[in-house]
C-alpha cells in the first residue's frame, strides 16, 4: 500500500513543481548528490577517490514543453564537458522523456543525437534509463536508430516485464544494465510477485553475463549480489565484463566493501533541482527510507514545521487521489 502511495505521489505534478523551488528537502540530500554540476563533480571526485566510478543522472520529470527538454539537453551537455575537463571516472544516464519523448519522437531523437555525438568524441558512455511501459518500445526504437551511427550507448532491462526475456535476446549485443524495475506496472505486462521478479532477475543477469557483453548488475539486494559473485567464479567470467551498481547514498558500506574486494563498482549519481519524483520512487521501493525524512525532521528544528505540514499535505492529497 505504501508503495502505491509513494508511486502516486511521485506522479504529482503540482508537488513536483513546488519541490523544485525549495531545493533538496525531506532528506533528499542523502540520496541526491547536488543541485548543480559543480556540487556533483565534487561528489564524483570523492567516490572516484574510493575506487568507485559514477553514472550521472540530471534529474527531470514531467517534461511537456520543448524549452524544458532543450534546457535538460544543455545541462547534460554541460555534464559531459565537465566529466571530460575534470577527467573523472563517470558516464551519463538519461531518461528519454526528459529529452522530449512525450512531446515528439523526432525532437527527442535530435536531442539524444546531439548528446550521444558529443559524448562519443570524449569516449563517454551514455545509458538510456528505462521508464514505464508506455515509453519502453519508443526508448528501444531510439536506441536502435542511434546505434546505427554510435557505439557508446546502452540501456536497461527491467526484470518485472514479461517481455524482458525477448528484449535481452534482442539487445544482447549492447552493454546492458539489468534491474528489477521501479514503476508500478499492470498485471497485463508485468510480474507483480517479488519472487517471480527476483527469479527472472537472476535468469536475465546470468544470460547476459554468459553472453560476454558488459553487464551492469544494478541492485541493493545482497542475495543477488552474492549469487552473482558465485556465478562469475563458477563460470570464469572476468571482472572486466561486469560491474555492480547502486544508487547514491544507499548501502554505502556494501558499496565500499565490493569496491575493496576488487569488483568494478559504479554509483548512480542523481543531481538537479527536479529531485521530487526520484525521491518518492525511492520511498516506494523501500519505505524504510522514510527514516531519512524522519531524521531530517528531528535534526533541523527550523524546518520541522514546514516539513511536517508538507508531509500531511502530501498524504492528504494522495489519499484523495486513490
Ligand atoms: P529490492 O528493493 O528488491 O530489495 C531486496 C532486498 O535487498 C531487501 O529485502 C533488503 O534485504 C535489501 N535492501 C534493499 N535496499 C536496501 C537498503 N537501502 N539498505 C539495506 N538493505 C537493502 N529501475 C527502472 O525501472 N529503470 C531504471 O533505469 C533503473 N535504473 C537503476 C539504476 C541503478 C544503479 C539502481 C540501483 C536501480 C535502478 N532502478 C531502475 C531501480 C530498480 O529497478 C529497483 O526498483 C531498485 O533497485 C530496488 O530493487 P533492488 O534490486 O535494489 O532490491
Amino acid at each position: 500500500m505504501l508503495k502505491d502511495l509513494f508511486i502516486g505521489l511521485s506522479k504529482n505534478q503540482l508537488l513536483n513543481t513546488a519541490a523544485k523551488k525549495y531545493g533538496l528537502k525531506l532528506g533528499a540530500q542523502h540520496v541526491v548528490a547536488g543541485t548543480n554540476v559543480k556540487e556533483t563533480i565534487k561528489s564524483i571526485k570523492e567516490l572516484n577517490a574510493q575506487g568507485i566510478s559514477c553514472t550521472v543522472d540530471n534529474l527531470g520529470e514531467f517534461v511537456y514543453k520543448k524549452e524544458e527538454a532543450t534546457e535538460a539537453k544543455e545541462q547534460i551537455l554541460e555534464v559531459i564537458e565537465a566529466i571530460h575537463t575534470h577527467e573523472v571516472d563517470a558516464h551519463i544516464s538519461l531518461k528519454p522523456s526528459q529529452l522530449g519523448l512525450d512531446i515528439e519522437y523526432e525532437f527527442c531523437l535530435a536531442n539524444l543525437k546531439e548528446i550521444v555525438e558529443k559524448a562519443s568524441i570524449y569516449n563517454i558512455f551514455i545509458n538510456f534509463d528505462m521508464e514505464d511501459y508506455d515509453r519502453l518500445q519508443p526508448s528501444f526504437d531510439l536506441l536502435e536508430t542511434l546505434s546505427k551511427d554510435f557505439s557508446n550507448i546502452g540501456t536497461v532491462i527491467q526484470s518485472y516485464f514479461f517481455r524482458a526475456e525477448d528484449d535481452i535476446q534482442k539487445y544482447k549485443n549492447y552493454r546492458l544494465r539489468i534491474v528489477k524495475g521501479a514503476y508500478k506496472e499492470p498485471e497485463e505486462y508485468a510480474y507483480q510477485n517479488k519472487k517471480d521478479i527476483d527469479e527472472n532477475y537472476i535468469k536475465l543477469i546470468e544470460w547476459h553475463l554468459l553472453n560476454g557483453k558488459f553487464t551492469s548488475i544494478a541492485t541493493h539486494d545482497h542475495i543477488v549480489i552474492n549469487h552473482v559473485k558465485e556465478f562469475v567464479k563458477a563460470n570464469n567470467i572476468p571482472n572486466d565484463k561486469f560491474e555492480f551498481q547502486m544508487l547514491y547514498g544507499f548501502r554505502t558500506d556494501l558499496q565500499l566493501t565490493l569496491a575493496k574486494e576488487g569488483y568494478n563498482f559504479c554509483v548512480y549519481v542523481p543531481f538537479g533541482k527536479d529531485w521530487y519524483g526520484y525521491f518518492m520512487r525511492r520511498l516506494a521501493e523501500r519505505p524504510q527510507n522514510l527514516n531519512l525524512v524522519v531524521k531530517q525532521v528531528f535534526t533541523k528544528k527550523t524546518n520541522s514545521i514546514i516539513v511536517l505540514s508538507a508531509g500531511a499535505f502530501l498524504l492528504g492529497r494522495a489519499s484523495k487521489r486513490k
